[in-house]
């Protein structure tokens, strides 16, 4: 009573003091049909190599990717999104083996839209697990070739869609890309291809492990080609995204992606804002990898560190969120 007068009539702690108020003023939620779950494909038979650099993720060959898939989707998980490990004796200077409409990841969309028709599929669209220097794009010049490189990805998105890939998904970052695929899938009447642009995706050292995952570390410090940033974006920017973005929604991509991920979320929240589209963000390998080995150092909580994680995105403004954890997340949403 003595500090009566003195004391806050407002107290933030009320509204966190138990369980159910805490859940009553929640503001965003993470659900299972938020989740998007990244895969790697392998050659082979009953392949399941798990990936050296990303503990719990594994490059799985066609006849067993159905299977591998099977608890994604009955947990209800809306889609996949497919990386191919190509044979190094099938990667060429120009990444020919992309534009096979028989190749890794075409066999897998079409074992996997037979298995499991209600999960879409996500087909990356760029060149570097095809390309032995493992550039996006062809190489002219000592340059990644803009217009050459649009028309191979063109080639693939057609193969693909045809394959039974809901979305396409070019990560290659070339300019005009995104209006070139929509108008060969329109003249080829897929009109209900979508296409999930990578449209501000940055040059970034956070990629390394997926550069394991597929094959494409290169150069004497194994982390890849140095000069992707001649097409990916300087980390520096935001006004640039920006600028992506609205070029690849005028050029008619369905939903946009940001990339990586928790480094980044300033760059998801100005795109959702300013377009309220459907925005996407990728929880790269390198930000899984960092999370794993804490975690197994016993540094971090596993399912604290992951679920935090992928709130955050939420919290940002993204739709959905392609994440190395989709069914380890699935699982504790379910289980409440
Ligand atoms: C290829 C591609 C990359 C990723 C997705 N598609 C690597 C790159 O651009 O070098 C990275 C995904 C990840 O790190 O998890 N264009």
């Amino acid at each position: 009573m003595h500090y009566a007068g003195s004391f806050p009539t407002t107290r933030m702690r009320r509204n966190r003091q138990d369980a159910w108020t805490r859940a009553l003023v929640a503001e965003n939620a993470l659900h299972v049909s938020d989740l998007i779950w990244p895969i790697f494909l392998t050659e082979g038979k009953g392949q399941r190599v798990e990936v050296p650099s990303m503990p719990g993720v594994f490059r799985v060959s066609t006849d067993v990717v159905a299977e591998h898939v099977a608890e994604a989707a009955s947990l209800g998980i809306p889609a996949v999104a497919l990386f191919p490990y190509t044979p190094m004796e099938s990667r060429d200077e120009d990444g020919t083996e992309a534009l096979d409409p028989d190749n890794l990841t075409c066999r897998a969309a079409r074992a996997l839209k037979a298995a499991h028709p209600g999960v879409g599929i996500i087909g990356d669209i760029a060149l570097d697990t095809y390309t032995l220097h493992a550039h996006d794009g062809v190489v002219r010049n000592g340059e990644v070739h803009n217009e050459e490189t649009v028309e191979a990805l063109v080639t693939m998105s057609l193969n693909y869609a045809k394959a039974g890939v809901d979305v396409v998904a070019p990560s290659d970052m070339m300019d005009g890309r995104i209006g070139t695929i929509r108008r060969a899938l329109d003249a080829e009447g897929l009109i209900h291809t979508r296409i999930m642009s990578y449209a501000a995706k940055y040059a970034s050292g956070f990629y390394a492990p997926f550069r394991d995952a597929i094959g494409s570390l290169t150069g004497p410090d194994r982390t890849g080609p140095k000069d992707k940033k001649t097409y990916q974006m300087d980390p520096a920017n935001t006004d640039e995204a920006l600028r992506e973005v609205a070029l690849d929604l005028a050029e008619g991509a369905d939903m946009v992606m940001v990339k990586p991920g928790l480094p980044y979320l300033d760059v998801v929240h100005r795109v959702r804002r300013e377009f309220g589209a459907p925005t996407f963000v990728y929880q790269v390998s390198g930000e899984y990898s960092m999370l794993m080995a804490a975690i197994e150092r016993g540094w971090l909580d596993h399912d604290r560190a992951m679920m935090e994680s992928l709130m955050c995105f939420k919290r940002a403004g993204a739709n959905g969120i392609l994440t190395y954890f989709a069914v380890k997340a699935a699982k504790i949403i379910k289980a409440g």
